[in-house]
């Protein structure tokens, strides 16, 4: 299979994956098959874990998306995604923990899913959320409230990706300072979602705002393109910082 000639060695392919061993897990990413705008199918998600693998990786946090307007997912359609994925790493043998939970869009319904104890968190603790790409919208200190009530950590998908915030640090403060973690996404370090969205990567990681890392990998691709993070000086910083990646 010629996606895979880079797991047959520096022989065959020069350009080996970046080994994320370091790091120990991945918290953000869309390997579940079929429920969402990742993985569509168990080959797709195989390719993600054998190149897991072939990185050292050594626990992945599946979070599909779940929102109202297009992936209405629920407990059920993500264990259910959740179990073709742990049979795929039984029979292949590969050396990776899994575990489901999700990635919220501040929508009606996650108010819903967090009234209704709904929720699937990370570690039992961490609740992980996006916001809306064009505006913060309404809900952001309502909900860190709801959740904090409830004993939950929220963790903030991907802040560097808000370009609201691109000339207003003190939101990121603000967010701080009630009490939300961070989640920054890898291949943002690489220019990846733009110069912007790096340079907002660079500012989260210099002012120590970054809690968790993840690949928010929607396919193979993303995975291979982590390579370029060696580019990145900031990329060695990062790898020494007291993550909630790491494994207890
Ligand atoms: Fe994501």
């Amino acid at each position: 299979m010629a996606l895979f000639s880079f797991l047959k060695g520096p022989k065959s392919n020069p350009s080996l994956p970046l080994s994320l061993a370091s790091l120990e897990s991945d918290w953000h990413c869309h390997v579940l098959p079929g429920i969402d705008d990742g993985c569509q199918n168990e080959a797709q998600s195989l390719e993600m874990l054998l190149c897991y693998t072939a990185m050292g990786i050594k626990k992945i946090v599946a979070t599909p998306h779940v929102r109202a307007d297009f992936y209405k997912n629920t407990h059920t359609t993500i264990s259910a995604a959740f179990q073709k994925v742990q049979h795929l790493i039984q029979t292949h043998n590969l050396p990776l923990l899994m575990e489901a939970s999700a990635e919220y869009y501040a929508d009606e319904n996650f108010f819903q899913l967090i009234t209704e104890n709904q929720l699937m968190p990370i570690d039992n603790q961490y609740i992980l959320f996006e916001l809306p790409m064009q505006n913060p919208g309404l809900w952001g200190t309502k909900m860190i409230e709801m959740l904090q009530k409830k004993g939950y950590t929220p963790l903030l998908a991907h802040p560097e990706r808000y370009r609201y915030w691109h000339n207003k640090p003190q939101e990121w403060s603000l967010w701080k300072n009630t009490g939300v973690c961070f989640q920054l996404n890898l291949l943002s370090l690489t220019g990846y979602y733009g110069a912007a969205e790096r340079r907002a990567a660079e500012q989260l990681l210099e002012a120590d705002y970054i809690d968790a890392v993840g690949t928010d990998a929607h396919g193979v691709r993303h995975l291979q393109k982590l390579n370029e993070l060696t580019q990145n000086s900031l990329f060695d910083n990062l790898q020494q910082l007291p993550l909630l990646n790491r494994l207890g």
